[in-house]
């Protein structure tokens, strides 16, 4: 029996990069896996991708910068399923002005970039506690190497993601619900290398420590799937990093 066979698991920003690659993966092992992102269209492409390979899957367009849409989203969600076994909060701003900024930035973008890294994670755990608990669930969020060095607006709202990673983990712990951060280093996916160029990945690249390769989405999905596995049940409330060393070496973000 594949691992995950009997799971539920919903991930956000599941249209491409490493939200495609975190669905991909727990598809491959069983689990039915509802993908969850504003571009619909890329979504619905993704979606028939997996059921192409023989996925069970649910495509859902939301704009999780809207609460009206996260409440939508959850509610259709409790209607159709009785439980929720991993949420993945990957959706994310990661590029452009979030990256590049903080001064100058003013009100309304900060709190559109925090709405949307920080808030709909802690927004779609509570409107599905009920699901996650009956199934003993996880929570992970996608937090980032550049969580641990905040000089940018994206920095402080991946170190915003990890602290309600923390405050998430003691809530929802009577529940038996799990919630753990990941902090992927560099990893290569079109948004990420179309954002950064070639020079800049070839660059950061070689800030690590070991191994001397590039970070795949796979690598990334591969730790989901251990935090998600018995061999991972022991672990909450905590940021786990996955960049061969990187983290603080240098890295600005
Ligand atoms: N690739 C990397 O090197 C790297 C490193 C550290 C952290 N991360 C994090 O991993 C996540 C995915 O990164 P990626 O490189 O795959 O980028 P990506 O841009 O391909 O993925 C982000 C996805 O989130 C979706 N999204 C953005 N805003 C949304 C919203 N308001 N509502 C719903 N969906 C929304 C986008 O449409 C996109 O499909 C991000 O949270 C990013 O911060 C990536």
């Amino acid at each position: 029996m594949a691992r995950f066979e009997d799971s539920t698991v919903m991930v956000t920003g599941a249209a491409g990069g490493l939200g495609l690659a975190i669905a991909t993966a727990f598809a491959v092992e069983g689990a039915h896996v509802v993908l969850v992102d504003r571009d619909a269209g890329r979504l619905e492409e993704a979606a028939q991708a997996l059921r192409a390979q023989g996925a069970t899957c649910e495509a859902h367009p939301a704009d999780l910068g809207d609460e009206a849409a996260i409440v939508q989203l959850c509610a259709a969600f409790c209607d159709a399923h009785e439980r929720l076994d991993v949420l993945v909060n990957n959706a994310g701003l990661a590029y452009g002005e979030v990256a590049n900024g903080f001064f100058g930035l003013g009100l309304a973008k900060w709190q559109h970039f925090l709405a949307i890294n920080a808030i709909a994670p802690l927004l779609l755990a509570e409107h599905l506690r009920a699901p996650l608990a009956r199934a003993g669930g996880l929570i992970v969020n996608q937090s980032s190497m550049a969580s641990h060095v905040p000089g940018t607006a994206y920095g402080v709202t991946k170190a915003t993601l990890n602290a309600m990673t923390f405050g998430l983990a003691s809530q929802l712990a009577g529940d038996g619900i799990r919630c753990v951060a990941i902090a992927p280093g560099l990893m290569e996916t079109q948004a990420s290398l179309g954002a950064l160029g070639e020079d800049t990945m070839r660059g950061l690249t070689e800030m690590q420590l070991a191994p001397a390769r590039r970070g795949t989405p796979e690598d990334i999905a591969n730790a989901c799937l251990f935090l998600a596995s018995k061999e991972g049940s022991f672990i909450n409330n905590t940021v786990l990093p996955v960049d061969a060393g990187n983290r603080l070496r240098g890295y600005r973000g």
